[in-house]
């Protein structure tokens, strides 16, 4: 019995480094490429429609401006014009929190999910320290599923619009991604 589950063990070990032998070779016979794009992030806060939520609220201990202690969640469209009506490309979905205690900081973990033309399927997880008063933010691309396998990089991040009435903020983020 022992010796039957070692050789299934030992079987089911030689099955998986082969596949991933195959697998290896397939990825190093492809060339690591860039590339760049431009996408607008739709951020409606409040309201009936909103694609920002806050999870946890504030400190309350801890007052201020800055939001410190917040956490919400994202579900926000992703879109190739500054519109909210032009083209959905995909969704941006994560959590934000407030980190920082003097200015509104957000410590960002989200997902593009890309939903059009040859990116429909993939996606790119982006993590990091956004400091929202600099007019450029740069965070990294730390991973990246289909065509964005082995992804990494870098995107700059700058506000192109903010609406406190009607709680629409529009972001644009130019990507600059390594991936096979
Ligand atoms: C929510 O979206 C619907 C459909 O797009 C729109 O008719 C409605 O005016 C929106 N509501 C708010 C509060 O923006
Ligand atoms: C967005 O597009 C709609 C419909 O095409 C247009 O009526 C509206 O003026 C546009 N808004 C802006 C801010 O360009
Ligand atoms: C994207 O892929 C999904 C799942 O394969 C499919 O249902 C959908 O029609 C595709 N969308 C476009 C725009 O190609």
């Amino acid at each position: 019995m022992a010796l039957t589950l070692m050789k299934l063990f030992v079987f089911s070990f030689l099955v998986s480094s082969t596949a991933l032998a195959v697998k290896s070779e397939l990825l190093s016979s492809k060339r690591e490429k860039l590339t760049r794009f431009r996408v607008y992030v739709q951020n409606i806060f409040g309201g009936s429609n909103a694609t920002d939520v806050i999870i946890v609220p504030p400190s309350t201990t801890k007052q201020s401006t800055a939001l410190f202690g917040q956490l919400d969640v994202i579900d926000d469209a992703v879109t190739i014009g500054p519109n909210t009506s032009s083209k959905n490309v995909g969704r941006v979905q994560g959590l934000l929190a407030f980190t920082s205690q003097s200015e509104i900081v957000l410590s960002m973990s989200m997902t593009f999910a890309f939903t059009e033309g040859k990116y429909n399927g993939s996606s790119l997880t982006i993590v990091g320290r956004n400091v929202v008063s600099m007019k450029v933010r740069e965070l990294p691309i730390v991973g990246g599923t289909g065509l964005f396998r082995l992804g990494r990089g870098y995107v700059h991040i700058s506000t192109y619009s903010s609406n406190f009435k009607t709680g629409l903020f529009v972001f644009v983020y130019y990507f600059y991604v390594y991936h096979y």
